[in-house]
């Protein structure tokens, strides 16, 4: 019988760490019977915008380590920051305690985020965070007499993480779908995916078009409503679907005029991502919530938080026994080491024309992905900013995709193990989202064994 995938490299050397793991360890998002012929690779340190294993093998890390990693792995600004906070105060309750990293921190997200946004709540992972602003919505508007509002508005294609409250708010069928009895039902909104443009139609125009279909929606639906919660310009694990800014100026006007909500889950577009620091700028709006985490910490540690206005946090603040508090937490709120790492992220920024840096970089891998608009099996080549996808059809003039069990994407991935490159394509979705040291050389590499994986999935 053939093996699913008979060209799975040999990782020899790797071989005795892999079957240790494999003898006890679960790993994420994962079939775990994948790995009787997809290897397990071992990673034994990181540099730049590389992987090394434990026999010595390189792989050129196009995904950002799902899509954390800024400047680059074990960067020695980081690092240091890390050794130094970790000789000083590794953690501290974050309940009636604070300490500078997380007061420091705290004063610059909220000078560099969108006005307004002046409170601050931390949290440890992105679910979490979505978690916070669902709960803190709803919350919101309970301490205002609004106690019917309980459900919360979500895009088509979204995903904002696999706690169940997350999970509710996304519409990603592959992790949704199993737990649905589990979950809350929320109103679903189409995207204004740019990809599900009409003949002829402009992503603006989709926009356009998509904001009447929320009116419509809010019409309807918003006195029981909480919040509409987005991914700003690109829904990210629902395939890189990336949209016109117009959607967010929309969504603001339209969740002042009826009285909802808007969060905005920066959890993977902030921080340079998209071409500015936070997607939402593009549009010129402010939410009412922003959730960050991903790049917050450069890569480095799980760190996560929820920024919202002072109106908010004024609606929760009252005597004790009036029963307002937000009494959410996790054990690690706040971790100092992982704000310490923040700070220094954030100081990079300061410290180096990142942006700009990203935007010749950006500019390059457009460059070099173009030809691929030509190829008989892909129906789609976009970008934004430093999130670049191919999306790979079986019929090019209907944009047929591929069957999912067929799993054309798992090739480009073993393609790319074999040739040096992390690569992890999101069904037929073959994407680039590098960390931003990457150079335009590294670029060229990760595209050439992306174009060969894509011969090879294809054939
Ligand atoms: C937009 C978005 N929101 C939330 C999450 C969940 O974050 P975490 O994996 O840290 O729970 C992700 C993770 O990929 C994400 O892309």
């Amino acid at each position: 019988m053939d093996l699913p995938f008979p060209d799975a490299p040999a990782l020899a050397g790797n071989a005795a760490l892999a079957a240790r793991d494999l003898k006890h360890v679960w790993h994420p998002c994962t079939q775990m019977h994948d790995h009787e012929t997809v290897p397990m690779v071992p990673v034994v340190r990181g540099e730049g915008a590389w992987l090394v294993d434990a026999d010595g093998r390189r792989y050129l890390d196009g995904i950002s380590s799902w899509w954390t990693n800024l400047f680059g792995h074990a960067n020695p600004r980081l690092a240091a920051a890390l050794a130094d906070q970790a000789r000083r105060l590794e953690h501290v309750i974050f309940a009636g305690f604070t300490h500078a990293p997380a007061i420091e921190l705290a004063e610059e997200l909220v000078r560099v985020t969108p006005p307004g946004l002046d409170r601050v709540f931390f949290a440890d992972n992105g679910s979490a965070a979505v978690e916070v602003a669902l709960k803190m919505s709803f919350h919101y508007w309970l301490n205002q007499g609004h106690g019917g509002k309980t459900r919360f508005i979500a895009l088509t294609g979204s995903y904002h993480g696999e706690t169940l409250g997350a999970l509710s708010v996304s519409d990603v069928a592959l992790y949704r779908k199993t737990y649905a009895p589990l979950l809350l039902t929320p109103i679903l909104a189409p995207s204004p995916d740019a990809y599900e443009a009409d003949p002829g139609e402009t992503p603006a125009q989709v926009a356009a078009r998509r904001l009447g279909e929320l009116r419509a929606l809010l019409e309807r639906h918003a006195q029981e409503t909480c919040a509409v919660i987005v991914e700003p310009l690109v829904q990210c694990a629902g395939g890189m679907r990336m949209y016109h800014p117009d959607y967010l100026a929309g969504l603001r006007r339209l969740c002042d005029e009826f009285g909802v909500h808007f969060i905005a889950d920066e959890i993977a577009v902030g921080f340079g991502r998209t071409g500015t620091l936070f997607a939402c700028e593009q549009a010129g709006v402010a939410p009412d919530f922003m959730c960050l985490s991903k790049g917050l910490t450069g890569g480095t540690l799980p760190l996560s938080v929820v920024l919202t206005t002072e109106a908010v946090y004024a609606a929760f603040y009252a005597e004790y026994n009036a029963g307002k508090a937000f009494l959410h937490s996790h054990s690690y709120t706040g971790n100092p080491l992982a704000c310490r790492v923040a700070l220094e992220t954030l100081a990079i920024f300061r410290d180096e024309p990142v942006l700009e840096r990203n935007r010749i970089l950006a500019a390059h891998l457009a460059q070099r992905l173009a030809p691929l608009r030509n190829h008989p099996h892909v129906a789609d080549v976009r970008q934004t900013g430093m999130i670049a996808a191919v999306e790979l059809v079986a019929d090019k003039r209907n944009r047929t995709p591929w069957p999912a069990a067929e799993r054309r994407g798992m090739r480009v991935y073993l393609h790319g193990l074999q040739h040096g490159a992390l690569l992890r394509p999101l069904g037929n979705v073959v994407y680039f989202m590098p960390p931003y040291v990457v150079t335009t050389g590294e670029i060229d590499q990760l595209v050439d064994v992306a174009v060969a994986g894509i011969e090879r999935a294809v054939a």
